[in-house]
């Protein structure tokens, strides 16, 4: 399978690219008004994602509309947690809600590893999109990290401080570790099952990683991260750990090939701890594409500038907002595909 357009993938496995490919985190969504018009159509987000030619005509609207050099396929990182037997809903401009929630040893208990097979609706979507994609473009799988996902678990739903998820680990870390590790083996067997299924490349999402400490996330995040990227085979893998700049020394033992980075730190410095072999990816502040046209593409530059013509992959430093102006975000990817470095 040769793809006609495959930067990310050299991008991602540290070979020559003659430009900066690009994509954006949660580029499939609310951004579009054609997103914005299925969404209507639908009962709600996860009738969306549980239906494959639903999910993939919403994977492939910003392939279309915005010109981006990979697609993501479109679901969520709580598939996990609802198969392993927590669902959640997911409610208008207020996010998800578990029904249950983890508070001891007994609730784990009940929980079990997903063997990947329950999920097979998203591999359906991959299908149909690598279908459709017709080897233009590399196509994107993901999942949460174990530690996003046990905050989750354990909070319900977003918080501020992930305090619950933080007692947790402290109070019961045994018990903690068992599910963390049980999160994990579920992970491998989804992402196996995306790669099966024919995505190109795999991104880990830790978006909670900035609440733990260096020393906690040692313990709880990073062996896990570890233990899947030792067991996925044959796609290169990008880690993002959204606000853990602190841990960027220690990724550097991850067997992962690309490292996600958020907009809290000079890239320059982020460079210099990760050392010269992983590539990076990221990292403009989402809410610079707020600005008018001459700032965003000034601020477009100096971060492509920043991070060299090679190993990098342009990106935002965390997924797109909702309320974004489309012309803020074709800006910024239209920067970065005619960008000439000197
Ligand atoms: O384009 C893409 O990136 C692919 C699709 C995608 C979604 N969620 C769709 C979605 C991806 C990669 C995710 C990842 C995800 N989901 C993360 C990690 C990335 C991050 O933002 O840190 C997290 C933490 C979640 C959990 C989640 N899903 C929350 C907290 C929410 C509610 C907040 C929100 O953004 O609305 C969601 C809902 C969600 N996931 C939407 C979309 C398009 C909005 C649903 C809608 O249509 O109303």
């Amino acid at each position: 399978m040769n793809l006609k357009n495959d930067l990310l993938l050299r991008a991602a496995r540290g070979e020559t690219i003659e430009r900066t490919p690009v994509w954006l985190m949660r580029q499939a969504g609310r951004i579009l008004p054609q997103y914005r018009a299925l969404r209507k159509k639908v009962k709600d987000f996860k009738g969306l994602i549980a239906n494959p030619e639903l999910a993939c005509e919403v994977t492939l609207q910003p392939v279309k509309e915005l010109g981006v050099d990979a697609a993501i396929i479109f679901s969520d990182i709580l598939v996990i947690p609802e198969e392993m037997g927590l669902p959640y809903n997911m409610i208008d401009s207020v996010g998800p809600r578990f029904q249950k929630t983890v508070k001891n040893v007994g609730d784990i208990k009940s929980l079990h590893v997903c063997d990947g097979d329950e999920l097979d609706y998203v591999y359906e979507a991959i299908s149909l999109v690598k279908e459709d994609l017709n080897n233009k473009i590399p196509l994107i799988g993901f999942s949460g990290a174990p530690w996003t996902l046990f905050a989750y678990m354990v909070e319900g739903g977003g918080s501020k401080t992930f305090s619950k998820a933080k007692k947790f680990l402290f109070t019961e870390s045994e018990s903690a570790h068992k599910l963390l590790d049980m999160i994990s083996d579920s992970v491998i067997a989804y992402l196996q099952g995306q790669i099966d299924a024919g995505v190109d490349i795999v991104q880990i999402f830790d978006s909670w990683a900035g609440v733990l400490s260096p020393e906690a996330y040692n313990n709880y995040s990073l062996p896990y991260l570890q233990k899947i990227c030792n067991a996925i085979d044959g796609v290169p893998i990008i880690v993002f750990a959204k606000d853990a700049h602190y841990v960027l020394e220690d990724m550097k033992e991850v067997k992962c090939d690309v490292v996600g980075l958020d907009w809290t730190m000079p890239i320059s410095e982020s460079r210099k701890r990760l050392g010269k072999k992983k590539t990076l990816q990221g990292n403009l502040d989402p809410c610079i594409l707020y600005s008018d046209a001459a700032d965003i593409k000034l601020a477009t530059e100096v971060m492509l500038k920043e991070f060299g013509s090679q190993k990098h992959i342009a990106n935002l430093g965390h997924g797109v907002y909702p309320d974004t102006p489309l012309d803020g975000v074709k800006c910024f990817i239209d920067t970065v595909k005619q960008y000439k470095f000197e």
